[in-house]
C-alpha cells in the first residue's frame, strides 16, 4: 500500500501543480490589468530600445521599495507571453513589447483597453460567486441572480456602466472590423444598404461605411444605446427592438448578437432578419460574426477563448457560442436556404447566410 502511494506521488504533485494553476488564474488577469492601470505597455512602447527595470520603475514612479515588486510583475507577465524579458550587458532586466501587449498600448487606435475594462469590471467579476448557487436556480442569467436585472436593464439604469459596455463593445468592434473590411471586401462590396442590428454606438457601421462608401450603412440597436449616437454622423442610428422587427435593408449586420442569445430568441432574431431583406436572387443576405465553436487541439489558446466565452455569454446574458452544427440548425429552422461560413477571423468567424 506504501508503495503504491510512492509511485503516485509524482502524479499527485503534478496535479497540485495544475489545480493551483488554475485556483490562481484570476491573478493573471488582474497582473495583466494592473500592467495596463500602471501604463507600463505604454511607457516599453514610448522608447526605441528595450526598457530597463529602473527606467520602468522612474517613469512610472514606483517608489525605490517597490521596486522589485514591480520585477516579480514583469516576470510574471513575461511568462505568460506579455513581454520579452532580456537582460543587457550591464546584467540589469529590460523588455520589449510582444503582439499581444501591443495591443494593449493607448495610442495604438486599434487596442484592446476598452474591452479590457468592461469585462475585468467589478460589476462583471462580483457576479461569479454565485456560479455554484445558480446551477441550482432556474435562472438563467447569473448576472440577473446577483444585480436583479439582466446585463440590458442593467445598463439601461446605470449611464456609468452603459458608457463602459459601449466602449468595450466599440474597442472590439474597432479591432475586429478593421480586420475584416481588409480581409473580406467581398462580403460587402456588391451591397446598396446594410443595417447592423444591436450595434452598439456604430462603430462597426461606421467601418464598413468608410472602407465602402457606396454602402448605406444605419445602425440599430436599444433606444438608450442609439441615444449616445454623435449628431451629423455618417450612418443613421435607429431605436428599436429586434425582438419586434428590424428595419427594410439590403443586408442585416449581426455582430456579436447572437451570442446572447438562446436559440427561441436567435429564431425571432432571424426570422425578423429574414423578412427585412430582399430574395437572395437580389443580393440580400445576413452577415454574422461570431464564434463557429471547435476544439482545436494544435490550438489551444482559441480552443480556451472559444470556450470561456461560452461560459461567459451563458452566465451574463443566457446565451451560447455554437458548433457548425448548431448554426446549421438555426438558419435552416428560421427558414434560410444556405449559408458559407469564412473561418479567416481568429477565434471568430464570418457568416453569410443566403434567404
Ligand atoms: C454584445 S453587444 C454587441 C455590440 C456590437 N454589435 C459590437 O459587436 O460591438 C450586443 C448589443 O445588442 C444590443 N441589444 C440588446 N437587446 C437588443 C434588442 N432587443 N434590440 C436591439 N439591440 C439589442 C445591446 O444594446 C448591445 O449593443
Amino acid at each position: 500500500m506504501a508503495i503504491v502511494e510512492v509511485d503516485r506521488a509524482d502524479e499527485q504533485l503534478q496535479a497540485q501543480a495544475h489545480v493551483w494553476k488554475y485556483i490562481f488564474n484570476f491573478i493573471n488577469s488582474m497582473a495583466l490589468k494592473c500592467a495596463v492601470d500602471l501604463g507600463i505597455p505604454d511607457v516599453i512602447h514610448g522608447h526605441d530600445r528595450p526598457v530597463t527595470l529602473t527606467e520602468l520603475a522612474t517613469a512610472l514612479s514606483i517608489p525605490a521599495v517597490k521596486k522589485d515588486c514591480l520585477r516579480r510583475l514583469m516576470r510574471l507577465l513575461g511568462h505568460n507571453g506579455f513581454f520579452v524579458r532580456q537582460t543587457n550587458r550591464d546584467g540589469e532586466e529590460e523588455y520589449l513589447l510582444t503582439p499581444s501587449s501591443k495591443l494593449l498600448v493607448k495610442e495604438n487606435p486599434i487596442n484592446l483597453l476598452g474591452f479590457m475594462e468592461e469585462e475585468i469590471n467589478p460589476v462583471f467579476v462580483s457576479t461569479w460567486h454565485y456560479f455554484g448557487e445558480w446551477f441550482k436556480t432556474t435562472e438563467q442569467r447569473l448576472f440577473k441572480m446577483a444585480h436583479g436585472v439582466s446585463l440590458w436593464e442593467y445598463n439601461s439604469q446605470h449611464p456609468e456602466m452603459n458608457a463602459v459596455f459601449n466602449e468595450g463593445m466599440a474597442s472590439d468592434a474597432r479591432f475586429l472590423m478593421n480586420i475584416v473590411v481588409r480581409k473580406c471586401p467581398e462580403v460587402y462590396q456588391g451591397l446598396k444598404s446594410l443595417v447592423d442590428v444591436g450595434g452598439g454606438t456604430g462603430t462597426a457601421a461606421r467601418t464598413i461605411a468608410e472602407a465602402f462608401p457606396h454602402v448605406k450603412c444605419s445602425v440599430y440597436d436599444l433606444p438608450h444605446v442609439i441615444a449616445t449616437l454623435p449628431k451629423n454622423d455618417i450612418i443613421e442610428g435607429i431605436g428599436g427592438s429586434m425582438f419586434e422587427s428590424i428595419p427594410p435593408t439590403h443586408a442585416v449586420h449581426l455582430k456579436w448578437v447572437l451570442h446572447d442569445w438562446s436559440d427561441e430568441e436567435c429564431l425571432t432574431i432571424l426570422k425578423n432578419c429574414k423578412e427585412s431583406i430582399p430574395s437572395r436572387e437580389e443580393g440580400g443576405k445576413v452577415i454574422i460574426l461570431d464564434m463557429v465553436v471547435e476544439e482545436k487541439k494544435d490550438d489551444p489558446d482559441s480552443t480556451e477563448a472559444q470556450l470561456l466565452f461560452d461560459v461567459l455569454v451563458m452566465l451574463d446574458v443566457g446565451g451560447k457560442e455554437r458548433t457548425e452544427q448548431e448554426w446549421k440548425k438555426l438558419f435552416k429552422d428560421a427558414g434560410f436556404s444556405d449559408y458559407k461560413i469564412k473561418s479567416v477571423l481568429g477565434v471568430r468567424s464570418l457568416i453569410e447566410v443566403y434567404p
